[in-house]
Formats: C-alpha cells, structure tokens, sequence
C-alpha cells in the first residue's frame, strides 16, 4: 500500500511518519509538504536510513494542482492522509486568507486530483481511500457539560475552525455526490514532541525556560481535552485500515483540563526537573482573550471504540511529563524552528494584550 501523507514535515504529520514506518512494515509513505513556518525538514531528520527505503519526501503545495495530480498518479497512490492545512486559531485572527486557501481550496485540489486519477470505466479502482484529518473545533463551543458526538451539528466559530469545516463538509460532498471512497477523522487537541511552539503546551515551556511571561488567555478557565499525537496517529492507522467509505470518528482522550491547570503542571514539572526556582507561578500573565475564543471542547470517542477498537493509550501524567523532557532534551531544536518569522507574530499576537 502506498501512503500520500500531506502536511508531514508539520506537527502530527511527522509524528504519524514516524509511527506508521514502525507499526506497518509493508508500507510506502511520500511526504508531502510546502514547508511553511510550521513545516520543518528538522522535524522528519530522525528518519533512518532503513526508513529512507520506504519513505521519501516532496516540497509542493497542495494547492498545486499539476504537483498534486502528478505525485498521485506516478507514484500509484492508494491512501492520502491530509494533515497539510494552517492549523493556529490565532493566526487565523490575524490572516484568516491563508487558511481558506490551504485549508479549503488545498482539500478540493487533492479530492479532485483523486476524483481524476481514482476512477477506471467509470467505477472507483478498490483500495483507494481519502482521510480527512479534521478537527473538533468544527463543532463549535461547549457549555460545562456534554460532550461533541459525531452528530454534534457543525458550528465553527474562528476562521481556523470555519476553514477546516469548509475542508470536512467538501470531503463529505465528494463522498455523497462522487461515491468517493473517504473517511473524517475529528480530533481534540494534541500534544507531544515537534509541536510548534506558538500552541499552548510548547509555547509555556520554552517561555518558563527563559523566565518570560506565561500568556493565559483571559480567566485561563478554558477547557480542552488533551490526546497525546502518538494515540491520534494510532486512530488515524485504525481509521485508514478499517473504516468503512463515508464514516466519520472523532477522537479523544477523556482528559479535559482548564488552560490554567495545565500551565501549572508544566511549571510544576519544570520546576521538578530543573530545579529553577525562578520557574514558578509568578510567571502567569492574564492577557486579554482571544477573539471568538470557544469555551470547552469535550470529545465522545465511543463511536470509534466500538466499531475500531481504539481507545487512548497513554495516560496524562505519563504523556505531559515525557513531552516536557522531550522539550527539554531538544532545546536546539526549539531554536531553529522558531525563525524570524516567528518573532514577528509573537510581537503581533503578545505585544498589546
Ligand atoms: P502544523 O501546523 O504543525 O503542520 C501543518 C503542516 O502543513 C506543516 O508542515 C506545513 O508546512 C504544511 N502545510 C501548510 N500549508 C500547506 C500547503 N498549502 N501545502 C502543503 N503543505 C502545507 O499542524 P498540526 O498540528 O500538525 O496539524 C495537522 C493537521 O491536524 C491539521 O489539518 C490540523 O487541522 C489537524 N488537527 C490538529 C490538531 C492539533 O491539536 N494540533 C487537532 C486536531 C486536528
Ligand atoms: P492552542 O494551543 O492555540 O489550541 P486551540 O486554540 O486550537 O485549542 O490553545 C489551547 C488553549 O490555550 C486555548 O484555549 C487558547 C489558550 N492559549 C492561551 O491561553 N495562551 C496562549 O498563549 C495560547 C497560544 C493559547
């Protein structure tokens, strides 16, 4: 089987490279990635050599239609996996245009390149499959209680979480009016190694390392619910292998925690680690909110479980602790990937909150 996996020099999608080399020994995989700030070559520089037979990588834009058509048809792809999209709510605020290209119009090149190239006398060729790799966030927001199932109406509230509806909605037209063979996976918020450091979790930690202030977005008392990557990749495994055309599975770790209580464990945990006394709670800035910002997400991954056999495998203490030693561990790696660009939507996104 061949693999298409976009976005793979990003944040899950290096992640899922790595973990689906191990898990299936028979596996092609082509990396597929425009290397935008989030996308770094870095993040894949673990592969080895053995891994190079079965893996290897190509710098294009999914919004490139002859790139796409090209890789697609001469490389005889089976699956594409689509994790290639802008992914930061915050950004979305500041430059909303950027995302509606990759997220929206990005999608609709690759369903139309397989729409082309999947199809023998007028009958889909079996084997074929496109995963949608969406999000919880198009649910919307949650009040204290419920969770989103996989009837939760679509309800996005930023241009992030709109743009992946758009993408989510158009994968499921494709299916309805093409018949094209498709699967939705929709996933609460991740965390471990290779995420960039302008979401939450790797932004706390790399700032507490350098005793700067700890953004918490308004009260702090939002809440997610945190996957570590390395489940989200086993369902999306799961998912790719089993699931049947048309279905939809969201994703989750039972695991909701305040923003605030998470930026006290990593201080918590740092502190431990390091023995910095200056790592401490008097870091904590409470800066002004995030436009838009949604309350709580909560996740029911019982559809997944029963009908795949998923279930989240590593618990959070566990998770949270072997992420910050990873950060730990690879503080070079948080240097380079954090160029001048970077600097410069800190400055705009932190500078007058
Ligand atoms: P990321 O920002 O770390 O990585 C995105 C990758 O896509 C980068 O490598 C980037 O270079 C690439 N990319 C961006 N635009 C591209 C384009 N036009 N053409 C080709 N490549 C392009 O994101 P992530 O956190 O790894 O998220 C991956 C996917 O998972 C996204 O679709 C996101 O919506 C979804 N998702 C993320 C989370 C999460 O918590 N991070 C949760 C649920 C779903
Ligand atoms: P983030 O990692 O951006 O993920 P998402 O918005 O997709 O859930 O943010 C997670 C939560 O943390 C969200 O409620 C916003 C909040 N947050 C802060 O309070 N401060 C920050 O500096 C960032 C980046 C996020």
């Amino acid at each position: 089987m061949k693999l298409l996996v976009t976005g793979a020099a990003g944040f899950i999608g290096s992640n899922f490279v790595y973990y689906m080399l191990q898990s299936q020994p028979e596996l092609m995989l082509i990396g597929f990635d425009s290397l935008t700030y989030a996308g770094n070559l870095e993040n894949l520089a673990a592969l080895q050599a053995e891994d190079k037979k079965r893996f290897h990588f190509i710098k294009a834009d999914i919004t490139d239609a002859a790139a796409v058509a090209k890789v697609i048809e001469e490389e005889a792809i089976d699956v594409v996996v689509n994790f290639a999209a802008e992914s930061h709510v915050d950004r979305s605020i500041h430059d909303p245009q950027v995302f509606l290209r990759t997220n929206v119009l990005g999608t609709q090149t690759l369903l139309d390149a397989c729409r082309q190239l999947w199809r023998k006398d007028g009958q889909w060729v079996a084997g074929k499959k496109f995963v949608q790799v969406s999000t919880d966030e198009v649910y919307g927001s949650l009040g204290p209680t419920g969770e989103f199932t996989e009837s939760t109406p679509i309800d996005p509230h930023s241009p992030y979480s709109a743009s992946k509806a758009g993408a989510d909605l158009l994968v499921r037209a494709y299916h309805d009016t093409f018949g094209m063979p498709i699967a939705i996976t929709r996933c609460s918020n991740n965390y471990g190694p290779y995420q960039f450091p302008e979401k939450l979790i790797p932004l706390m930690i790399h700032n507490a390392l350098q005793h700067r202030d700890l953004p918490v977005y308004g009260d702090g008392r939002q809440v997610r619910d945190w996957l570590h990557v390395s489940d989200h990749c086993r369902a999306i495994e799961a998912v790719l292998m089993r699931a049947e055309s048309g279905s939809v599975y969201n994703i989750g770790g039972r695991n909701e925690w305040e923003n605030i209580a998470i930026v006290n464990k990593i201080i918590e945990i740092l502190r431990d680690k390091t023995q910095d006394q200056d790592i401490n709670d008097g870091l904590i800035r409470h800066v002004e909110d995030r436009l838009g910002h949604d309350r709580r997400y909560a996740i029911d991954a019982s559809h997944i479980q029963h009908d795949l056999g998923w279930e989240p495998s590593i618990g959070f203490a566990e998770g949270i602790e072997g992420t910050i030693q990873w950060y730990l561990d690879h503080r070079q790696w948080t240097e380079n990937v954090i160029s001048g660009e970077y600097q410069r939507f800190y400055e705009a996104n932190y500078a007058h909150r």
